[in-house]
């Protein structure tokens, strides 16, 4: 059969034979366009209370909730991995759930602590404070929720004061996360009041309501308590032109870098994103993703690890600058 090959003249292609870069290993190194590198990852954690206590999120193998004293261990082995920033998510105890999230701004809340604890022990690494009422309240909604609407203004107000305690207890990046009109330049306001001008903003700016997140619900307790959706406040997945407006947004309010979310799904927005606006651009390879890579894996129907690898590096290919990503400490020490 071969013998016979070529069939047609292929003259035409001397100068267009694409496959000679990719020969050999040493070529596509040379001609690879992007890195992924241990400083592109962050690292999502969850918190609970107590003393050398971990627990398990059931949807998400391999994920675990620590006690503070455990986070600071993550937090050196981190640090040690080349791991440039920390992004904390409490699961605050039930009894200090309320309607109002007035817990979000206690100074003494479990958040607070961590970051205190963390800051003190390993300063060298950033910590990266989210800030939605979600993660306090009663009912799993972001914001303040009256005859059930969700209150733009008044939790523009809450979230604010969400910002002060975390800057006060060491946060070096608010994150806020819940999609309410205006925060951004709220927060930057009473951060600069306050005189927490040089701690960063990054604005989760294209935030779309997603099944995704279904997961992390999990992790911080807030799933089972969500009645409804999020799609008053975060995006429709069907947009992404308002995604842009989204951003530009929030860098005139004083983002100084923005997050797309979630990932894989969204990359045509992180792309969109990097051709449009010149700012630091993050990318949240949230639960719902990470759990569809372990679950797959698990099951057999494709190869874990390298379904790893090549998920983060799409990121780095859309254009993004850093991924949040559960993954953070396995593959910083794989990579480094
Ligand atoms: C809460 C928040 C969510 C995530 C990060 N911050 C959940 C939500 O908006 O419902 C999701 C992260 C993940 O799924 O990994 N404000």
């Amino acid at each position: 059969m071969t013998q016979n090959w070529p069939r047609h003249d292929m003259s035409f292609l001397a100068g267009h034979r694409l496959r000679r870069t990719r020969r050999t290993e040493w070529s596509r190194d040379m001609v690879r366009e992007t890195q992924l590198l241990p400083r592109d990852l962050i690292w999502p954690l969850f918190v609970i209370e107590g003393q050398n206590e971990r627990t398990q999120i059931k949807t998400m193998p391999g994920v675990e909730r620590r006690s503070i004293d455990l986070m600071v261990e993550a937090a050196k082995a981190a640090r040690d991995a080349g791991i440039p920033a920390l992004a904390i998510f409490p699961n605050t105890p039930d009894h200090l759930r309320a309607e109002d999230g007035a817990e979000a701004y206690n100074p003494d809340n479990l958040m607070c602590r961590t970051l205190a604890a963390i800051k003190d022990a390993v300063p060298e690494i950033g910590l990266i404070a989210d800030v939605a009422l979600d993660e306090y309240s009663s009912d799993g909604q972001d914001g303040l929720v009256r005859d059930g609407e969700i209150l733009n203004d008044e939790t523009v107000e809450a979230m604010v004061r969400s910002a002060l305690v975390q800057a006060r207890a060491g946060a070096d990046i608010i994150a806020p996360s819940d999609m309410m009109d205006g925060r951004v330049a709220a927060i930057r306001a009473a951060l600069d009041d306050a005189g927490f001008e040089q701690i960063q903003i990054m604005s989760y700016a294209a935030k779309y309501a997603s099944c995704f997140y279904g997961p992390f619900r999990e992790a911080v307790g807030s799933g089972s308590r969500l009645k409804g959706d999020k799609r008053t406040y975060q995006m429709d997945y069907a947009n992404s032109d308002e995604a842009m407006r989204e951003i530009e947004q929030d860098i005139a309010e004083g983002a100084d870098s923005i997050m797309v979310k979630p990932g894989l799904p969204y990359l045509d927005i992180v792309r969109r994103a990097r051709d449009a606006f010149n700012v630091p651009i993050y990318a949240y390879q949230v639960s719902g993703e990470y759990a569809m890579i372990e679950l797959a894996g698990a099951a057999g129907a494709i190869n874990r690890d390298a379904a790893v690898l090549e998920s983060l590096w799409a990121f780095k290919r859309a254009g993004a600058n850093g991924i949040l990503t559960y993954y953070a400490l396995e593959m910083a020490r794989k990579l480094g």
